[in-house]
């Protein structure tokens, strides 16, 4: 058993990301300063968009690009259960709909089935999420959104640096928004983006992150003016100089960052191609992350799921396991539709059953420990502790009869 708690995610710091952001507070430009701009470009310029608009967090980014798609009152927006609430939250701040499409069995990102069904005339946009930082079905959510005239959104909060068919996402949705929490491929404390090949869309997002406010406070310093105006109603979400020094550093760690994830996820799949005493497909414990023909997953999660036909417990005891054995597992997420709040709003809508695979993979899901500083050593721990837990509970008389006096798992 490991000492210390290995957390599901974390970020990491060098001695150069700390200097770039000491550098910029000795500066003049402490916020709407020249760190902005120059992180906006590397990163669209990385991504493979034409405009990149920083936001002071994902869920400001998401806002953002509900406005900028003219999501209003009366509006509804086609999204998926199985995210963070504030992929739906962002709806409900422009007094819209969300409305709710099931997910696909494998990738548990949206089915565009489902969505189909859900397109109404009053559709304004879908709000995609690459799950996990698997990319959604873009190019089948894309042509539903250009026959319907809804604008397709991505929520690309978990997938930074992910490829669909040898494409980054930014460009392939008409916004694609973006998260730099701590535990995400780069760090900027809080912060987001959004990028998108529309130069209206991009001017749209840069007043709305500044108050609605036409011009830039540098741009009129430079230009000696003073004159502005408010045309639209807009936030302060801007992103500040000291956070954009921090993510122009971290943008030079992004290749390696991927890389290493992609090894991790390499190494679990290879691991749990095998459980100690289980012998058919029936049996086998857990399902793992699918990987689509064509993509490239940039692995901000890795959720396993618990065949829990061939275990004799229940999600809960594994998850304590787990942790008594100090591995950091996680539950990404509890369906959107039933938190509370959305229960009592949406009363009709957002009953239990009404989603039926995500609802059965929140019950089953468990996120393992993924993050690019991980050692060799952490991801043999977690998987060690994998095989020991979920070994154990595997329904397998054979297995038990060699535990006899045993009535459960020992934390020890
Ligand atoms: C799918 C998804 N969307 C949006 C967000 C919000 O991002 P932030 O925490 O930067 O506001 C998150 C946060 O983790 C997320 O996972």
């Amino acid at each position: 058993m490991r000492e210390k708690l290995l957390p599901y995610g974390r970020q990491s710091l060098d001695e150069d990301d700390i200097q770039s952001v000491v550098e910029t507070l000795r500066s003049d430009w402490l916020t709407t300063g020249p760190k902005v701009g120059e992180f906006e470009e590397a990163f669209a310029d990385w991504v493979g968009a034409r405009h990149a608009v920083s936001f002071s967090s994902g869920t400001a980014a998401l806002h953002g690009a509900a406005f900028a798609a003219g999501v209003g009152p009366g509006d509804e927006v086609v999204t998926t259960p199985l995210t963070f609430c504030a992929t739906a939250n962002c709806v409900l701040y422009q007094g819209a709909t969300p409305v709710f499409a099931d997910v696909a069995d494998d990738t548990l990102n949206l089915d565009p089935r489902k969505v189909a069904k859900k397109i109404s005339p009053c559709t304004k946009a879908i709000i995609a999420v690459d799950y996990a930082g698997h990319p959604a079905a873009l190019d089948e959510l894309r042509r539903i959104a250009e026959k319907t005239g809804a604008v397709l959104i991505e929520d690309a909060c978990h997938a930074l640096g992910a490829e669909f068919h040898g494409k980054r996402v930014g460009s392939l949705a008409d916004m694609t928004v973006f998260s730099f929490h701590p535990v995400k491929h780069l760090t900027t404390g809080e912060g987001g983006m959004v990028t998108t090949d529309s130069p209206r869309l991009a001017e749209t997002l840069r007043r709305f992150r500044n108050h609605g406010i036409s011009s830039e406070a540098r741009d009129r310093q430079e230009a000696g003016q003073w004159f502005y105006e408010m045309v639209l109603l807009g936030f302060n979400y801007r992103l500040t100089d000291i956070a954009c020094a921090l993510g122009l550093s971290q943008m030079g760690k992004l290749e390696a960052n991927l890389t290493r994830r992609r090894e991790i996820a390499r190494e679990y799949a290879r691991a749990f191609r095998d459980f100690p005493g289980v012998e058919t497909d029936a049996d086998f414990p857990v399902t793992l992350p699918a990987v689509r023909e064509g993509v490239n997953p940039a692995w901000h999660l890795y959720p396993i799921r618990l065949n829990l036909e061939a275990l004799s417990v229940g999600r809960s005891e594994i998850f304590r396991a787990l942790r008594a054995e100090n591995i950091g597992v996680n539950v990404h997420y509890i369906p959107v539709h039933l938190h509370p709040y959305y229960r009592e709003r949406f009363p009709v809508t957002a009953r239990e059953g009404s989603f039926p695979i995500a609802e059965s993979a929140y019950e089953r899901l468990i996120s393992l420990p993924m993050f690019h500083a991980m050692s060799d050593e952490d991801v043999s721990d977690v998987v060690r502790a994998i095989h020991k837990v979920i070994g154990y509970y595997v329904k397998d008389e054979r297995l038990h009869a060699l535990e006899s006096g045993h009535s459960g798992y020992k934390h020890v």
